[in-house]
């Protein structure tokens, strides 16, 4: 009999406890992967897209509710134009060429940043694959574009600003829940698990706000070869940690129990 490969094996155990409901993932390294190639850096991400594509599916399988991906940053726009191009046209790609698989799977398409600012050819298929997927029940697939966590932050405190000077919203009023209800993030579930590839450690202003009580997983594998098994074992190391959001271990403990007995 043929022996099962370790990324089954792992995928197994994985779906035999909890996994983080909304996984946030910072996907780095391409550049690089392409350089140590003797590659234009293009060819890095045209092997990203391919990790998007396994990763997304195995997020699927074992049932996380919310997968939410860094595209391209408000700061990536500063790239050589080339590059920006070619980018461009790999989303473009990836956005029709996914297109029967996401609808096929149940996955609900959506985008967060500043997405007005993407070339007409991204934003219409875009648009399509959201409009088409919006009913769908299975896991979100955020794509963020054009976003940045500061620019999110501020852009919620305007529209917070301008409900205040309008005498719809009192300041003693504001909370948590008012500002995130003008967060881009608004309906999806907490932000559970950030993972970061390429052995870097930084968050580069990707959901800052949401990050607050989020677990990080840092990978030491550039994101093109960041593949299924790489991805369950930053699953599995999440299912080890313990969660205390700022209590003690034994109230995180007296918790469980109780909620094990109810
Ligand atoms: C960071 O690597 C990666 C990006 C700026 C873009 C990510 C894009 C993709 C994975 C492909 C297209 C996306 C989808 C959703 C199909 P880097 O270029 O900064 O790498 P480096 O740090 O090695 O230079």
């Amino acid at each position: 009999m043929e022996r099962p490969s370790v990324a089954s094996v792992l995928e197994h155990q994985v779906k035999a406890r909890p996994v983080p409901r909304h996984v946030g993932i910072i996907m780095d390294g391409n550049g690089r992967w392409a350089e140590v190639r003797g590659l234009p850096r293009l060819e890095g991400h045209r092997e990203g897209s391919s990790s998007v594509r396994e990763v997304t599916r195995t997020a699927r399988r074992v049932g996380i509710s919310a997968l939410t991906l860094y595209a391209f940053s408000s700061q990536n726009w500063a790239r050589p134009a080339e590059e920006v191009a070619g980018l461009m046209e790999l989303l473009r790609e990836f956005l029709e060429s996914e297109y029967s698989e996401i609808l096929d799977n149940g996955i609900r398409l959506n985008a967060i940043g500043e997405v007005d600012k993407m070339p007409r050819y991204v934003k219409e298929p875009l648009e399509r694959l959201r409009r088409d997927s919006a009913h769908n029940q299975g896991m979100v697939l955020t794509l963020a574009l054009s976003y940045g966590g500061r620019e999110e932050i501020l852009h919620a405190m305007q529209q917070v600003a301008r409900a205040v000077a309008n005498g719809e919203l009192s300041p003693d009023r504001l909370g948590e829940k008012e500002l995130e209800e003008h967060l881009w993030t608004q309906g999806l579930p907490p932000l559970d698990l950030v993972v970061r590839t390429s052995g870097e450690f930084r968050v580069s202003n990707f959901l800052l706000w949401q990050m607050a009580y989020a677990e990080l997983c840092f990978a030491d594998v550039l994101w093109p070869d960041f593949r299924s098994e790489a991805f369950l074992r930053c699953l599995a190391q999440y299912q080890q940690r313990e969660r205390r959001f700022g209590l003690t271990s034994a109230q995180i403990q007296r918790e469980d129990t109780q909620r094990a007995k109810a």
